[in-house]
């Protein structure tokens, strides 16, 4: 029985290695009544163990990549916007179109969805489409838009875990990626952890909107009346900015909505943004000290 409960032990401690040493020692009898336990709780507590088994092995991962830090005593941002900067160059680097790039830009973030929000994160903003990327090549433009629309099918296909919400401008983005965006934004309306694309998105429009919409309805025009007149509503403002590629600029994102945020640059373009790399950006986040006004 006390083998039982330190065995036990060994699993809650992610110690699975000395378990299974242990699980070849004891006999055949207590053998079988482990596995039927075993399924028993497999069956029962799944969301659990793959938790429990995801830690485990994004530990070993770090350990290899030399990273010695414990990733449950990190604190992850409720709200995390990312300027994903540097896919052309990252392309140019390897030789190749510009939209090389943007695809393995875009294959970036389920890893970051999964990571961030099976760690407490509830908010992620991506700046997907700048109202200044319109300057661009019409070609890179639909390629942009075309590897959002297929990416976004596949991932919404079956599973509709993330809210998602866009903020920025629809009406110029191709009708069917438009149609896309829309009904996801209606399935997930009820999820609760938030996917946020920034769409044809500029801060300083956004700004102006809120003044028009200020002076049409005649509202006070207080700091409350003004974030209620954004593109989005209720959702809380970022924590943490991380922009990729080494440039250490806003470039026109939420100009409202950073004003407490922290800032993160990195010069890792941002295909090759993995989840080493976000971890070392909350490791930083948590090294800082918010005091919003506050004295130190
Ligand atoms: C910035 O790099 C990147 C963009 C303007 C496009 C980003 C879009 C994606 C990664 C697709 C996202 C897909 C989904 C599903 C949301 P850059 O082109 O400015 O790079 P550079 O500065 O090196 O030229």
């Amino acid at each position: 029985m006390l083998e039982l409960l330190y065995m036990f032990l060994l699993i809650i401690k992610q110690k699975f290695v000395l378990f299974i040493i242990l699980l070849f020692r004891i006999n055949i009898m207590i053998k079988l009544y482990i596995i039927i336990l075993t399924l028993i709780a497999i069956y029962f507590y799944q969301n659990e163990i793959i938790k429990c088994l995801d830690t485990f092995v994004k530990k070993s991962y770090l350990r290899l990549k030399g990273i010695n830090i414990d990733t449950e005593k990190l604190l992850y941002p409720k709200h995390i916007a990312f300027i994903m900067d540097g896919n052309g160059r990252w392309a140019k680097k390897q030789k190749k179109e510009r939209t090389f790039g943007h695809i393995n830009g875009a294959n970036n973030l389920e890893d970051i969805f999964y990571n961030c929000f099976s760690n407490g994160t509830q908010y992620l903003t991506f700046y997907v489409f700048a109202e200044q990327n319109w300057k661009r090549s019409k070609e890179e433009i639909d390629n942009i838009f075309e590897i959002i629309y297929k990416k976004l099918s596949l991932y919404f296909k079956d599973q509709m875990k993330y809210r998602l919400v866009v903020q920025g401008r629809l009406d110029r983005v191709p009708k069917k990626l438009k149609k896309l965006l829309t009904s996801i934004e209606n399935k997930t309306a009820s999820c609760e952890k938030t996917v946020i694309l920034c769409l044809d998105y500029s801060g300083r429009r956004e700004i102006v909107n809120a003044c028009k919409n200020i002076i049409d309805n005649k509202l006070e025009p207080t700091v409350e009346n003004f974030a209620n007149s954004l593109y989005v509503k209720g959702i809380p403002d970022p924590d943490l900015i991380i922009r990729t590629s080494g440039e250490k600029r806003i470039s026109d994102f939420l100009l409202w909505q950073l004003s407490y945020a922290e800032l993160y640059f990195t010069d890792v373009y941002w295909p090759d943004f993995n989840l080493v790399e976000l971890e070392k950006a909350v490791r930083d986040y948590n090294s800082r000290q918010r005091r919003y006004g506050v004295a130190a």
